[in-house]
């Protein structure tokens, strides 16, 4: 149908915010219609698909480095039939998959739906929603990635979202101007969206589960200490990280921030933010994203350096603060979101990073064994004892 003229206009506010009854391929969301596919589950179950939705306006000019904000309404039926975009990858961890383009608007995410979406008969099911691993650096919802097939299986409706990634998520000047932990506000945005619009896809927006693995399964452990999610998700996953993983966290955000642009221009010598900010925007962003920025002597605060861009905690009274004070004090005295959770990791499984350097493995690998206080983050303010007792 399409939305012109006075009279439908009346017809289509009625009709807005509902998928169609007749093509369970199109929805119709707040801020306009998506059309996806039906696929098919490994057990030769009928899903659909619905690939590259957007869920916050594009970050960037302007929006660069700034929190997500809402979209803008669109006109006609958007194909949400392909995944294409992922947002900027970092590190040499990064293998390029075709079809997939690094690129700045990234903010999209997938929902896969056992149920034809528009049959209000149906009980609504539980939603899961998956957040991808790799160092807050790299990494993906797509589908090239992560297919929802399995889970689908178990009639379960699946989310994957993208979040900003490497120094366009999480470089902060910890002072509101760059806010801090982008990466994190992106997934949270997500986690409303999800909590607005399930029920559109056949899903139950109070039985939302969120996972996630390695720096997924961190950045959820980080989402259930944030007091602005209180009711978005009901359960919890975390796979191979948690919120107080040593290299899930950047001790000196700020110095970091300001070592990039110098290496982008190394006649900017300020320490304003304001004039930072301005800067950064001003470079293409492939520009911002080549830029390798590597551990200062002395401020090498996660994995022996090897990670800069990572999130931070930020002061309680900035404007949209989500991870804030001495977190892990909430931890032990419970004062998190208190919903169910399971916790765990597979054995021998960083057998992964043997691929890596071989001497670099073995820097790393007696850095921790030879301290194990190292394994635990310096503002923890744990006495060096208590930071062993356990291990003994
Ligand atoms: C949407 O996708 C379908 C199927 O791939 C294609 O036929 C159609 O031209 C696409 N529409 C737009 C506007 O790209
Ligand atoms: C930072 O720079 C901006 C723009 O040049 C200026 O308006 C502001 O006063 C400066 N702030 C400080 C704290 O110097
Ligand atoms: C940045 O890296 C990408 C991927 O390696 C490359 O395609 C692009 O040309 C680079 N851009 C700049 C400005 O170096
Ligand atoms: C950290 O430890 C110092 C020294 O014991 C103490 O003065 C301070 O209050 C502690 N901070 C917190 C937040 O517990």
């Amino acid at each position: 149908m399409k939305c012109n003229g006075l009279l439908l206009l009346i017809l289509c506010a009625i009709r807005s915010s509902a998928a169609d009854v007749d093509d369970p391929t199109l929805v119709t969301l707040p801020e306009g219609q998506i059309r996806g596919q039906a696929l098919r589950s490994p057990n030769d179950n009928v899903y659909y698909a619905f690939q590259e939705v957007p869920y916050a306006a594009p970050p960037v000019g302007a929006l660069r480095f700034q929190a997500p904000v809402a979209l803008a309404k669109w006109e006609g039926i958007l194909n949400t039939t392909k995944n294409e975009k992922i947002c900027y990858q970092g590190g040499d961890v990064y293998i390029p998959i075709p079809e997939l383009n690094p690129t700045e608007d990234c903010l999209y995410l997938n929902v896969y739906t056992p149920l034809k979406p528009g049959q209000t008969s149906q009980t609504p099911l539980p939603v899961l929603i998956w957040i991808h691993g790799g160092g807050f650096e790299t990494g993906t919802g797509a589908i090239q990635i992560f297919k929802p097939g399995f889970v689908i299986d178990h009639d379960i409706v699946v989310v994957t979202i993208n979040y900003r990634v490497v120094a366009l998520g999480f470089l902060t000047t910890e002072d509101g101007v760059i806010p801090g932990n982008l990466g994190l506000k992106d997934q949270h945005f997500a986690f409303q969206w999800v909590k607005n619009n399930i029920h559109l896809f056949g899903g139950d927006p109070e039985k939302i589960t969120i996972s996630g693995e390695s720096a997924g399964g961190a950045s959820v452990g980080l989402q259930l200490v944030s007091q602005r999610n209180k009711g978005l998700f009901r359960g919890a996953i975390l796979q191979s990280g948690t919120s107080v993983a040593q290299w899930a966290h950047q001790n000196y955000a700020r110095f970091y921030a300001f070592e990039l642009a110098r290496s982008l221009d190394p006649s900017f010598t300020s320490d304003n933010s304001t004039e930072l900010l301005e800067l950064l925007q001003s470079f293409p962003a492939s520009n911002i994203n080549n830029n390798t920025v590597t551990a200062a002597v002395g401020k090498e605060s996660a994995l022996l350096g090897s990670l800069i861009w990572l999130p931070v905690i930020e002061e309680a009274s900035l404007d949209g603060a989500l991870i804030t004070g001495l977190f892990h004090e909430d931890i032990r005295t419970g004062n998190i979101n208190q919903v169910p959770i399971i916790i765990g990791f597979n054995s021998e499984e960083a057998l992964l990073f043997l691929n890596s350097d071989p001497s670099d493995v073995e820097v790393r690998a007696k850095y921790f064994d030879s301290d194990l206080s190292n394994l635990i983050r310096n503002q923890f303010n744990m006495t060096k004892e208590k930071q062993t007792d356990s291990w003994h």
